[in-house]
């Protein structure tokens, strides 16, 4: 018998009948829309920025999360702070920078000057108050709960929310399989990418998890791979160095010979459900990693550094952790909208709607504090060449999902749902047992809508 979940019928599923939906108005409707910054993006932990962006007391930069802006800063005594970059004068924006350093803000509309502890300091018209008129209650608000894991700071718009930490849940081991690619720490990369896309914010996240879009989405890439390796074989073993363990004679056998083929054979599965509406999957990579996997496709002259950087980390977290962290690529889905992509570089990236058929994408990089110069200049390479704005990953992904919402348009007149069934009841349930199948979303999908119903 069908179920149906949320108010009204968004998600519906029919275990015996191997059915999971979505109804396309989750992509269209402005009322759903509404709802999910009410129930999703006020209840949930939202990423906001990284403890190495605040990299000495008085560093500041600000940021938009669900919507609204932030300062997020280190005050002079070396406190990480989030306030509401909003004036409690009449609500100017208190700071204009992205980024900098500074021991006072002051706002630009009246001249309210703010210490880097929030306090009020300064009103320009004083006299025109009562004694003590400047106070504390008057200093800029602090967002109602911050904290970080790692170094990774989240913000939560609901002041008695779980803890963060619970709140991860499995996700806090892959973070840890990111922090520990450094002995010192990692850092963001300056800068960064912010872009819109004509989609709904959904589709984004969807995309991220959906196991079967890659083959036919990317076949350019897996073109270009297939060509990059024999030419690089070719290269390395003109300079002596052996491209045993990868057998890249072919393209079809770059995908199952080899090393790669040896990996696929040391687990049983490869995508997870780490609770509280996160997923993650873990695949063999069969291509250069900045941590720490040299690759035909990539110069020779840096396979000495990448193994050097490998041994280290055998050193200090075992052979098993590493083998794990360093020949695996992995994808890290938090609950409602962070991805974080660890393969040919390590994204991370937030993505918001203030519109249904709109997306605010932003990303940044991180990499290994102490990564020597020529490994950070292939590893920026090799990030913005697949997970760049303009990379052979992202554009596609953006093609794909733009078009899929400029369809929901004519789905807006009768109706129509998204199918995610494969894998509820499979005929064959080893079909896809190591990769996952589209559980991987209906994992999305089923917190989507207990946060929506509650
Ligand atoms: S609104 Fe900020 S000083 Fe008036
Ligand atoms: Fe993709």
């Amino acid at each position: 018998m069908d179920q149906y979940i949320g108010t009204p019928l968004e998600v519906r599923s029919d275990k015996d009948a191997g059915l999971f939906q979505v109804s396309r108005r989750v992509f269209t409707d402005p009322e759903i829309l509404a709802r999910e910054h009410e129930k999703l993006f006020q209840r949930c932990w939202l990423y906001l920025g990284h403890d190495s962006e605040l990299s000495e007391p008085g560093s500041f930069l600000t940021r938009t999360v669900a919507g609204r802006d932030f300062i997020f800063n280190r005050n002079s005594q070396g406190k990480v702070n989030c306030f509401y970059n909003l004036c409690t004068h009449r609500g100017g924006r208190v700071c204009r920078e992205k980024s900098g350093k500074a021991s006072v803000f002051q706002c630009f509309y009246h001249g309210w000057v703010f210490g880097s502890d929030g306090g009020l300091r300064v009103i320009p018209q004083e006299g025109a108050y009562p004694e003590g008129y400047k106070n504390d209650s008057r200093g800029l608000v602090h967002v109602p709960r911050l904290e970080q894991y790692r170094g990774f700071f989240f913000i939560n718009l609901d002041a008695n929310a779980m803890s963060l930490s619970d709140y991860l849940a499995g996700a806090k081991e892959y973070i840890d399989n990111i922090v520990d690619q450094s002995e010192i720490g990692m850092a963001i990369m300056p800068g960064g990418q912010n872009f819109q896309v004509d989609a709904n914010w959904k589709l984004w996240h969807e995309n991220g998890m959906d196991p079967f879009h890659v083959q036919s989405v990317h076949s350019t890439y897996f073109e270009y791979a297939a060509d990059a390796t024999k030419a690089g074989t070719d290269r390395a073993n003109a300079q002596g160095v052996s491209t045993a363990e990868f057998d890249t004679k072919a393209s079809a056998e770059v995908m199952m010979a080899g090393r790669y083929k040896a990996l696929m054979q040391t687990k049983t599965k490869f995508a997870f459900d780490l609770g509280n509406g996160h997923m993650a999957y873990d695949y063999p990579s069969n291509h250069g990693r900045p941590f720490a996997q040299w690759h035909p496709t990539w110069d020779p002259k840096y396979k000495a550094e990448l193994d050097r950087v490998y041994q280290k980390a055998v050193d200090r977290v075992g052979p098993e952790r590493t083998k794990k962290m360093a020949h695996f690529d992995h994808h890290i889905l938090i609950f409602p909208n962070l991805a974080i992509v660890d393969n040919h570089g390590i994204m991370i990236r937030t993505y918001f709607s203030k519109k249904p058929a709109e997306m605010l994408v932003q990303s940044w990089t991180i990499a290994p504090k102490e990564e020597s110069p020529e490994i950070r200049k292939l590893r920026l390479f090799s990030y913005m060449d697949f997970l760049g704005p303009a990379g052979f990953g992202t554009p596609d992904d953006v093609e794909a999902i733009e078009a899929a919402q400029r369809g929901y348009k004519g789905a807006e007149d009768y109706g129509g749902w998204n199918d995610i069934s494969a894998g509820v009841a499979p005929k064959d349930p080893m079909t896809f047992v190591k990769h996952g199948d589209e559980g991987r979303m209906r994992v999305f999908w089923t917190k989507w809508q207990e946060y929506m119903s509650s």
